[in-house]
């Protein structure tokens, strides 16, 4: 398969640099299209078999798959600029860009997916929801396989795309808010704060592989390191008279 990408921003970018360290599609068969020279020259340094241009409409004739990965005010432009075939499956990036909006610039017969991945895809970490319009299961399975390769994607209903994605975009500042403070903890606890922060870091994802890989639930495991009398559960009850849970809830709730 081919694909376009147009826009090499910090998306769009990530994704052509992590689908070519995949298996799903070589790194030949990746066009990526941006006004900025510079960028495509970042690009091709990363990995020279992948395919830049300046041109948008030379990327998608070039391509099956056209993923829009510009700020979502462009996307009316930029996709009306550009002749899209009707055998073209197109992903939209653009957060907030409803397909009811994408049809009615791309038309309403076409296969098209909304796609919201995290900042971690530059990690190859990313959680990335997928909605589908008019797609077949097969064109499903093979857009869950790329962006698989880019971290954990997940196939939802559009009607959920937004609170999903404050569990997901919005979520990654809230645990990396997490580590910040639990890194200052450290370095008043006499920890230099780099120590300190790879210690957290490697906890959550730590936490993180334990919910990811196993049949378990988080209250499972805090029992697992919670024994009776000891220091864990005096620390969990401080968070819990401190609201730590409701700020949470709160946290994500606010953002809808
Ligand atoms: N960042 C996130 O965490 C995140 C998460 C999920 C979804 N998204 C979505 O991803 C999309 C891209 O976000 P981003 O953060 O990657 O933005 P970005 O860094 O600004 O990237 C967009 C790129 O598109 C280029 N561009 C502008 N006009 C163009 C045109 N006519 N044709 C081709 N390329 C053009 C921009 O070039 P110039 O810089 O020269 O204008 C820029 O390189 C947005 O719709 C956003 O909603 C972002």
């Amino acid at each position: 398969m081919k694909i376009a990408i147009i826009g090499a921003g910090n998306m769009g970018g990530a994704i052509a640099r992590g689908l070519s360290r995949g298996t799903v599609v070589a790194p030949g068969n990746i066009w990526v299209a941006d006004p900025s020279a510079a960028k495509l020259d970042a690009l091709t340094r990363f990995n020279p078999a992948i395919n830049t241009t300046t041109c948008n409409q030379t990327a998608v004739d070039a391509a099956q798959w056209v993923i829009l990965a510009v700020k979502p005010w462009l996307v009316d432009s930029v996709a009306g600029d550009i002749t899209i075939r009707p055998d073209h499956v197109v992903v939209s990036i653009a957060a907030g860009v409803t397909f009811d909006h994408l049809v009615g610039v791309l038309g309403d017969s076409r296969t098209i997916f909304r796609m919201i991945p995290n900042t971690a895809i530059s990690e190859l970490a990313s959680m990335t929801l997928i909605a589908s319009r008019n797609a077949s299961p097969e064109q499903e399975q093979t857009v869950l396989s790329l962006f698989n390769e880019l971290g954990l994607a997940m196939m939802i209903p559009e009607s959920q795309m937004n609170a999903a994605m404050i569990l997901t975009s919005c979520g990654i500042a809230y645990v990396l808010k997490y580590i910040h403070a639990a890194t200052e903890a450290g370095v008043e606890m006499g920890i230099a704060p780099q120590a300190a922060m790879k210690m957290i870091a490697e906890s959550v994802k730590g936490a993180a592989e334990l919910i990811l890989n196993n049949d378990t639930h988080p209250a499972i495991e805090i029992d697992k390191v919670t024994t009776p009398g000891g220091v864990t559960i005096k620390g969990l009850n401080e968070l819990d008279h401190a609201g730590f849970s409701s700020a949470v809830i709160r946290a994500m709730k606010a953002c809808l």
